[in-house]
């Protein structure tokens, strides 16, 4: 398809609520220490939720923000999407809970589940419906409330996850601006879709007194073997992005991956032979927020100047399901 319009990325904001847990807190809740959270996974901290707060609140905060910053009003909205896996509900979705919160209607809504990549593929979503002329402005959020199904009788998942929300307006470019939303390449492989999940909860496995006493409802992975897989399919969709467009990985001024592990992260710059100034980390703060790590990340980028106007960032993620996207931006 010839797209009509041009997609660029006019606006970003991030939310994590107040309440920080460290490593030496995580002690106290799990047979951990900080030494091992830190060399295995490069984690230091992370946000939980407060008792009165759900995703869509997250969601909501980091929404305003990135609405403020991108100059439009909130009605000027005319979709939103929110990747997430631990929505206010598992139906309706967290998008439609959020456009009531933003005082919206009259337009879609709706959740995208692809695990960490849900940022990542509701981006996606959200260029083609700009640039084939459907929509204007596109809320995108990546959002997720982890912490409030963890199990805490597994040491190996307990301290990877805090809460948080990114958001992202997606709109129309105008023929002068340098911004835009070059290309995004997106994959899943079904066949690893029990190493990471929440098996109960859902229609095949309904709540019963038997999945809340074995703890079916919080979250279940296989580590090791994702880790593999993670490097692997980041590789992958980035190797696409930048042959599809004729790039080499010098001219690539920021990689900015999901916020998993440190060693994944590392791994997959080494593979790219990227610089290494020019990788985004921040999961020492916020550790692994699922699909909130990519927007928050860029959000504070931008702010703090790091990535500026006119700079090529390269994104890439994977997740649950087995999912992977890799987004290319010229901010
Ligand atoms: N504290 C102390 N020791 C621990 C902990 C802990 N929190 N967790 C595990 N260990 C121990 C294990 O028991 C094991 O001990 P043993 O050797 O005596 O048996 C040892 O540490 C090594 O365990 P591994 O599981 O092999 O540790 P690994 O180095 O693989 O790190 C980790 C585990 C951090 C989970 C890593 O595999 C990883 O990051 N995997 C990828 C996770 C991921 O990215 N998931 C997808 C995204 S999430 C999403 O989509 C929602």
């Amino acid at each position: 398809m010839i797209a009509k319009y041009t997609a660029k990325i006019s606006g970003t904001g991030m939310y994590v609520p107040k309440k920080i847990v460290n490593n030496f807190d995580m002690e106290k809740l799990v047979d951990t220490t900080d030494e091992w959270i830190k060399t295995r996974t490069g984690m230091s901290e992370r946000h939980f939720i407060a008792d009165d707060q759900s995703t869509s609140d997250l969601c909501y905060e980091a929404s305003i923000k990135a609405i403020e910053k991108s100059g439009i009003k909130a009605k000027e909205i005319d979709m939103i999407i929110v990747g997430t896996i631990s929505g206010d509900y598992s139906f309706p979705s967290t998008a439609c809970v959020l456009q009531k919160k933003l005082g919206l209607k009259g337009f879609p809504a709706f959740d995208i589940a692809a695990g960490c990549t849900g940022w990542i593929y509701a981006m996606s979503i959200a260029q083609q419906f700009v640039e084939n002329g459907v929509s204007q402005n596109i809320l995108v959020v990546g959002a997720e409330n982890l912490t409030r199904i963890i199990n805490w009788s597994d040491r190996g998942t307990a301290v990877l996850f805090g809460d948080g929300a990114g958001a992202t307006i997606v709109s129309r470019a105008d023929s002068t601006d340098i911004s835009k939303i070059i290309d995004t390449d997106l994959t899943a492989d079904g066949t690893y879709n029990e190493l990471l999940i929440q098996p109960a909860g859902g229609s095949k496995m309904p709540a019963s007194e038997k999945s809340v006493r074995e703890n079916l409802h919080t979250i279940h992975m296989e580590g090791n073997k994702i880790f593999k897989h993670a490097v692997k399919s980041m590789y992958s969709v980035c190797d696409h992005l930048l042959k599809r467009n004729n790039l080499d990985v010098k001219s690539i001024d920021w990689l900015l991956t999901h916020q998993a592990n440190l060693r994944i992260i590392d791994a997959l710059g080494k593979k790219l032979k990227i610089d290494k100034k020019k990788v985004i980390i921040n999961i020492e703060k916020y550790a692994n927020t699922s699909a909130a790590t990519i927007p928050i990340a860029l959000d504070e980028a931008i702010r703090n100047k790091k990535v500026r106007r006119g700079d090529l960032v390269l994104m890439a993620s994977f997740g649950a399901g087995l999912t992977a996207g890799g987004l290319l931006i010229r901010y």
